[in-house]
């Protein structure tokens, strides 16, 4: 996949479906031909929420999307995404995207890493769905803080070629967290390259984790944005290239290249 220049569309979109998979955790699907069809894993939309004071949109990455229709997995964690998970069929949104850049995928490539900390794993379902088209095998190591936050287990393991979930509390899979078991699961595996999402604590662990390795990682960061357009600054983090936008330059950066604070 090639990173860079992208078509952005500003549209009122129509939801389809919204339901709730897991606690709190919610899929929602729209209707787009425009949007679907240039989507790429990595990328996020920013959708306008017409409720009360919400004054900023919303940003979600591509959870899947295929010809006309494009879905987004979130979990509820203030009034935007409370209000986002009581959207009705056939209700519409305000939706800015596809946004920021994407995964690379590079075509040497034939054994990837996922690696996904709660509802992280939302971009790296469409990088599995992507990567298998391409005959690429994917394996993911998927931790949430309990066995009720999980989500599409099936789906995953049909994606992948080993889904190793884990849990916080030791409610499902082993009592862990992605961090403990990544050193030995990353050997094991020996993929061309990683990808990760998940809490900034926790990326910066597989961060170093993987390069001590000497695994070439991605991860995809999920600040608080405000323009999601590149303008406001209001998302910059620091890289080993001077300060770069999550939403622009991002949301998906080399791990090597973030400098944490
Ligand atoms: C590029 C990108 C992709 C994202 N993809 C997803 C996704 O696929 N699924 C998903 O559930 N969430 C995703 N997020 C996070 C999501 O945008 C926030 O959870 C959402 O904006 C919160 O809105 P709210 O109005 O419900 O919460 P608010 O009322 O705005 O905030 C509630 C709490 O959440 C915190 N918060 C707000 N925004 C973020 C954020 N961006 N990251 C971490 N904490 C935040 C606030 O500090 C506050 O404590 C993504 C963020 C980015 C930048
Ligand atoms: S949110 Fe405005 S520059 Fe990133």
């Amino acid at each position: 996949m090639k990173k860079g220049d992208n078509l952005i569309f500003n549209l009122s979109v129509e939801v389809i479906s919204n339901q709730m998979i897991a606690s709190e955790v919610f899929k929602i699907k729209f209707f787009s031909k425009e949007i679907a069809s240039v989507a790429k894993p990595g990328q996020f939309i920013h959708l306008k929420l017409d409720y009360e004071d919400i004054l900023l949109r919303r940003p979600f990455s591509f959870y899947r999307a295929e010809k006309e229709t494009f879905e987004l997995l979130f979990q509820i964690v203030g009034k935007g995404t409370a209000f986002l998970s009581k959207l009705k069929p056939k209700e519409k949104v305000d939706v800015l995207g596809p946004l920021g850049n994407c995964f690379s995928l590079p075509n040497n490539i034939s054994r990837i890493l996922l690696v996904a900390g709660g509802i992280g794993i939302a971009p790296l379902r469409f990088l599995a769905e992507v990567a298998k088209k391409k005959g690429i095998e994917s394996y993911l190591l998927y931790g949430t803080c309990s066995s009720n936050k999980i989500v599409d287990l099936a789906d995953f393991k049909a994606l992948t070629k080993e889904a190793f979930i884990l849990t916080e509390d030791g409610s499902f899979g082993e009592k862990a967290m992605v961090t403990d078991l990544l050193q030995k699961f990353a050997h094991e595996v020996a993929p061309d390259y990683a990808y990760a999402c998940g809490p900034r604590l926790m990326l910066k662990e597989v961060v170093k984790i993987l390069i001590s390795l000497n695994i070439k990682v991605e991860i995809a960061l999920e600040e608080v944005l405000g323009c999601g357009l590149g303008v406001c600054h209001g998302c910059v983090c620091q890289t080993t290239k001077g300060y770069q936008t999550v939403c622009r330059d991002g949301p998906v950066f080399e791990g090597k290249s973030i400098i944490w604070e």
